[in-house]
């Protein structure tokens, strides 16, 4: 027998918030063009918490099976499937139809664990073209933590800001997408500056090849921060997962003719706490980023077989323990990516 979670309205909750509800269902029956696949590890992101909060549109009412990432072995494969075959190990992506080409808004009608149905299960099916091998040298684990975060890191690096050998990025957080932006830069002959509220955290970065690292408890303007330890150039690229409330500083660290992905909300959806003008006197690119498509899937995963990258790891979690995975998430205490295995 399959199982799932759902995301529920939650009785007496918050106006808007959600719980997860488990329930047993029948295992999914492959339709033609489908592979069914048995999940055995999945990651969170902070999106599955705007998700359980009732704050992303595509969540609103519940329903949906939460959790964007996951990775596990085919099972069952349905008519005129050639690429895959039962028994081959694969990760599910982001978004199911966005195989390659520029984004379309007709995606955004099925992204997993948002407006379809995510990683949350025992068994999951979709097409061919929602999955993509795994990487040998990585566990499903770990290769759970790739759909969102690192994807997202990639795009915003490589396909968008051509990052170069020498230049410098800055990652902002020590979550998901900036210890991917840190791994994948650094592999590519980059150097990062990592921003943390963390002294702890910093130290841990730098063990995983921060060139350079920001205290924002110490220096609340981390901008005049980098600005010095980059000679007064400022960076090439900015991971901006902040949003409204530091892309004001993002401007004041980014070098002229540099590039900003813009990719987070940690600090709400407002409107910007600045000025937008230091794009323009800076000749700055923003960068919209929203995930990736399926063949900078694969472009990754050539990248990331080549120079033998897994991700920074922070707690696993069983699925029995799936509330306290949430918890630990909403608490800021994690470094990296935090996974639920079973
Ligand atoms: N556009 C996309 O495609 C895309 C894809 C993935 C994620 N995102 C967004 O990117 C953001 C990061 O996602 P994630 O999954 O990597 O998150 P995460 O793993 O939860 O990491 C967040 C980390 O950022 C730092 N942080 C928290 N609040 C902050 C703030 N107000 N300003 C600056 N830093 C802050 C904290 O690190 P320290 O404790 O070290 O300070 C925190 O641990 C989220 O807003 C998420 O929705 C967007």
């Amino acid at each position: 027998m399959n199982w799932r979670y759902k995301l529920q309205p939650a009785p007496g909750g918050s106006t808007g918030s959600l719980q997860l509800v488990y329930e047993p269902c029948p295992e999914p029956v492959p339709g033609p063009g489908d592979i069914v696949v048995g999940v055995s590890a999945r990651s969170l992101n902070y999106r599955d918490l705007l998700m359980l909060r009732g704050q992303s549109a595509s969540s609103a009412g519940g329903g949906v099976v939460p959790l964007s990432d996951g990775a596990g072995t085919v099972v069952a494969v349905g008519d005129g499937v050639t690429e895959f075959a039962v028994g081959d190990r694969v990760t599910g992506c982001f978004f199911r139809d966005w195989q390659d080409g520029p984004f379309d808004l007709a995606y955004h009608s099925a992204a997993r664990g948002g407006s379809c149905d995510g990683m949350l299960a025992g068994s999951v099916v979709g097409p061919v073209g929602a999955f993509v091998p795994t990487p040998a040298h990585l566990s499903d684990e770990e290769a759970a933590c790739l759909p969102c975060a690192a994807l997202t890191a990639w795009h915003a690096l490589f396909e968008r800001g051509d990052l170069q050998p020498g230049q410098s990025v800055l990652a902002l957080g020590t979550g998901g997408v900036s210890m991917w932006a840190l791994q994948l830069a650094t592999a590519a002959g980059a150097r990062v500056i990592v921003t943390s509220r963390s002294a702890e955290k910093l130290e841990r970065a730098r063990a995983w090849g921060a060139w350079e690292t920001v205290d924002t408890a110490e220096w609340p303007d981390w901008a005049a921060r980098v600005w010095d330890l980059t000679g007064k150039r400022g960076v090439d690229h900015v991971i901006e997962v902040g949003g409204p409330g530091t892309l004001g500083q993002s401007m004041r660290a980014v070098a002229a003719g540099g590039h900003i992905a813009l990719i987070g909300v940690l600090s709400g959806f407002g409107a910007p706490d600045a000025s937008l003008f230091p794009l323009v006197a800076r000749n700055v690119d923003l960068h919209g980023i929203y995930v990736g498509s399926r063949a900078m899937f694969t472009r990754m995963n050539a990248f990331l077989a080549a120079h033998q990258l897994r991700p920074v790891m922070d707690r696993s979690f069983s699925v029995g323990e799936i509330e306290e995975a949430y918890a630990w998430l909403e608490s800021g205490r994690h470094l990296g990516k935090i996974t639920v295995t079973g």
